[in-house]
């Protein structure tokens, strides 16, 4: 079988961190010629490349590429269209690039793994060719995503979705439409307790070493902006000077539609008025994250929106961390609260405030945390699985 990947993002996040599980999973077992069109260039070209994927780069417009919800909410939609108008020919000499490109592939099935390759896939694949569309994300409160959706659901065969939440949200935009559930993986060999010198984060973050004693307590998370980094620094605030705590915010703004995104300075800015400044650092992007989980004490995940999944806590986890989650959407069915992670209601500063320093206190349930978690992710995040599911589906996808 010939399958062809398509990412709207050359970035590695989430979504792609997925898409790279895939890819290694489908690999041998499954497809005999492995493709990627991406519609920018990133690290992600490389990474699919080391695994054998062939990949090619179909530059989206900028004017196409910036448009979503986000530029919509804040105003901007008037501006992103007006730019789209104008470059109208550019965005035709696209989608003539991309249909040629999918042709020239051609591809047994196309598996789409964000929403614009969503809306394009409908557009340019070549006839009777079978689109999967893999769903990251809840469509039905975003306008915009929620009517391209809508008009687009004929193009493909059916949908897969990372958590059980996402498929209840897209079953209720799209009824009838088929969706199976495949929760995200984590490879747990690789994310996995070991040993670490976490001063080489205190280094990262530039801040000198910590004291021995502090407890080191990060959110590692791009920088959209629902994915709570201003609570975060607000609970840190709210904790007593001497409690011995050191907040990290990892991560960096990766993805780039328009409005969507905090910048470090704003960030920074509000750690300082927050008289934070030298008990919290900054830690850019970090493309091998196993290290810095293995430095953290505690990792805190702290959407204010409801988590599509939350591959972050399924890493913690993996790698035998105390973590804390916004309960709330996918996330919520990633842990049982109070034995493999505990529960924070998204959005309350006092609600995270309060989880931090009952694990800051309280080391022995710190440490049965770290203990039930690292079983929770091997038994419910190992990939081991992964290749025969993607087997059944594929052929269930092509039958269609
Ligand atoms: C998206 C979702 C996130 C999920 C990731 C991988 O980024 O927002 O919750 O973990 O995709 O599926």
């Amino acid at each position: 079988m010939r399958v062809c990947f398509l990412s709207p993002v050359g970035v590695v996040g989430g979504a792609e961190r997925v898409l790279l599980a895939w890819a290694a999973a489908a690999g041998d077992a499954v497809t005999d010629h492995l493709s990627a069109v991406l519609l920018a260039d990133g690290p992600l070209r490389d990474r699919l490349a080391e695994l054998g994927v062939a990949v090619e780069v179909v530059p989206i417009p900028a004017a196409l590429a910036a448009l979503g919800d986000t530029a919509l909410k804040a105003g901007r939609g008037g501006r992103s269209l007006a730019r789209l108008v104008v470059s109208a020919p550019a965005a035709l000499q696209f989608l003539r690039r991309l249909r040629s490109t999918l042709h020239d592939l051609r591809p047994d099935l196309i598996h789409s793994n964000g929403l614009k390759t969503h809306i394009l896939a409908s557009i340019t694949a070549p006839p009777r060719t079978p689109v999967v569309w893999h769903l990251h994300d809840f469509y039905s409160e975003r306008p915009v995503a929620k009517w391209a959706l809508k008009l687009a659901r004929r193009g493909p065969v059916g949908g897969v979705a990372i958590s059980e939440a996402v498929r209840r949200d897209v079953a209720t935009l799209l009824p009838g439409f088929p969706i199976t559930t495949v929760r995200n993986t984590v490879d747990t060999d690789r994310f996995s307790p070991g040993p670490t010198d976490p001063t080489e984060l205190d280094a990262l973050a530039g801040l000198p070493p910590a004291s021995a004693g502090t407890v080191r307590v990060g959110l590692v998370a791009t920088y959209a902006n629902w994915k709570g980094h201003g609570v975060f620094l607000d609970a840190l605030a709210k904790l007593p000077r001497d409690l011995p705590v050191r907040g990290y915010v990892v991560g960096g703004p990766i993805y780039a539609t328009a409005g969507s995104q905090v910048s470090r300075a704003e960030l920074e800015q509000r750690a300082e008025a927050l008289g934070l400044t030298g008990r919290v650092g900054f830690v850019p992007f970090q493309p091998d994250p196993v290290r810095v989980y293995r430095s953290l004490d505690i990792v805190v995940h702290a959407s204010t929106r409801p988590e599509p999944f939350g591959l972050t806590i399924a890493e913690a986890m993996s790698c035998s961390r105390a973590v804390i989650v916004a309960s709330a959407g996918g996330a919520k069915e990633l842990f049982t609260d109070g034995i493999d992670a505990i529960g924070h209601r998204p959005g309350d500063v006092e609600d995270l405030a309060s989880a931090i320093r009952r694990l800051v206190d309280d080391t022995s349930f710190r440490a049965s945390l770290e203990r039930t978690a690292r079983e929770t992710a091997v038994r419910s995040f190992s990939s081991s699985g992964l290749n025969g599911q993607i087997r059944d589906l594929y052929h269930r996808f092509c039958s269609r």
